[in-house]
């Protein structure tokens, strides 16, 4: 089990920097990855570990999939990748930490709280939720670490609950709030970051036709390490923009403060949106490497290529959005 005091072997001063840094670094990513002859048999020895159907909740109700979004130029990632290779700081700090200590967790029986500046606020379960219509959508998907990946998700769009809440003139953005539980995330127990963690989007972002509110991919639940029982989608950002697991979301008037800008400020924007051009200040962001690939290959496109889509909100900004 994760425990503050274990210290992965990679672990540097907590002075020196975050999670976020330690992972980028190549080495402890082609070990964490077990890249070259133990690749397979580490996956493999993940997905044994943890079940593949989430138990807890009854099954995924009936979905279709939305043909604009049946292709997302890219193959779709193995699903055991997607679910041994995971950022979740909660449940640890290496990659294959949530896939272990997220596997008995569960936030059954489910409520999120959508509060603020909005006519109807309400408290509403995951099937009140996945009655507003669940469908299916291939998206790239990109790290700030610079993986990537394709991932057939399961949910509806985002904006279809936010009509439901109703905002007033007052409402400029959203704030994300996700579960806070130190007791069984021992993460939270870190006291060098602020839990529980925390997201927002601008209200126009949060409606934008790309932003999904997700409860499954690959046809099933979303496991625990993946966000349990639901998790917010941007695609076209980078994913720590994309909060796991959250319980709570607040239409504020005033940009929200979040996770990773708190942590340090000069290196985590609120924007955020995939740039090749604007380097992390330690990373490059002009190529991507898909997990299962070897090598850091691919191109890095500006708005993780969902300009189409998403570019009109922000003709007026400079890019200087990490
Ligand atoms: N949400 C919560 N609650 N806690 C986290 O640590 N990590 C973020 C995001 N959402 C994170 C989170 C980051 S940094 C990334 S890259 C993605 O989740 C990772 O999603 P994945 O593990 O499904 O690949």
């Amino acid at each position: 089990m994760f425990s503050y005091h274990q210290k992965p072997d990679w672990h540097i001063a907590d002075s020196e920097a975050t999670p976020e840094s330690k992972f980028l670094d190549r080495r402890s990513f082609m070990k964490t990855m077990g890249i070259g002859g133990l690749m397979l048999g580490g996956f493999q020895n993940c997905q044994a570990q943890s079940a593949t159907i989430n138990t807890m909740l009854p099954p995924l109700p009936d979905y279709t999939k939305n043909a604009a979004y049946k292709d997302a130029g890219r193959a779709i990632t193995e699903e055991k990748l997607v679910t041994s290779y995971n950022n979740f700081y909660e449940f640890g700090f290496s990659k294959s930490d949530p896939a272990k200590n997220a596997k008995n967790f569960s936030l059954d029986p489910y409520t999120l709280t959508i509060d603020g500046h909005c006519d109807n606020p309400m408290k509403v379960d995951l099937d009140q939720i996945e009655k507003l219509g669940l469908e299916e959508r291939v998206y790239r998907f990109r790290c700030v670490e610079a993986w990537a990946m394709t991932v057939p998700w399961i949910g509806v769009p985002l904006s279809k609950l936010i009509e439901q809440a109703q905002p007033n003139s007052k409402a400029k953005y959203v704030a994300f709030t996700c579960f806070y539980d130190p007791k069984r995330a021992k993460g939270q127990n870190d006291k060098r970051y602020d839990w529980p963690y925390y997201e927002g989007l601008r209200l126009d972002e949060a409606m934008n036709e790309l932003t999904m509110i997700t409860t499954g991919y690959y046809g099933k639940r979303l496991l625990p390490q993946s966000g349990t029982p639901l998790r917010i989608i941007t695609p076209w950002k980078y994913g720590y923009k994309g909060p796991k697991s959250i319980v709570k979301m607040t239409f504020t008037d005033v940009e929200p403060k979040t996770y990773w800008n708190t942590a340090i400020p000069k290196e985590y924007k609120f924007y955020s949106n995939v740039d090749p051009e604007v380097p992390h200040p330690r990373w490059s962001q002009a190529r991507e490497q898909f997990l299962g690939e070897r090598l850091k290959n691919k191109p890095t496109e500006l708005y993780n290529g969902y300009g189409k889509q998403v570019a009109k909100m922000y003709a007026d900004r400079k890019r200087d959005l990490y």
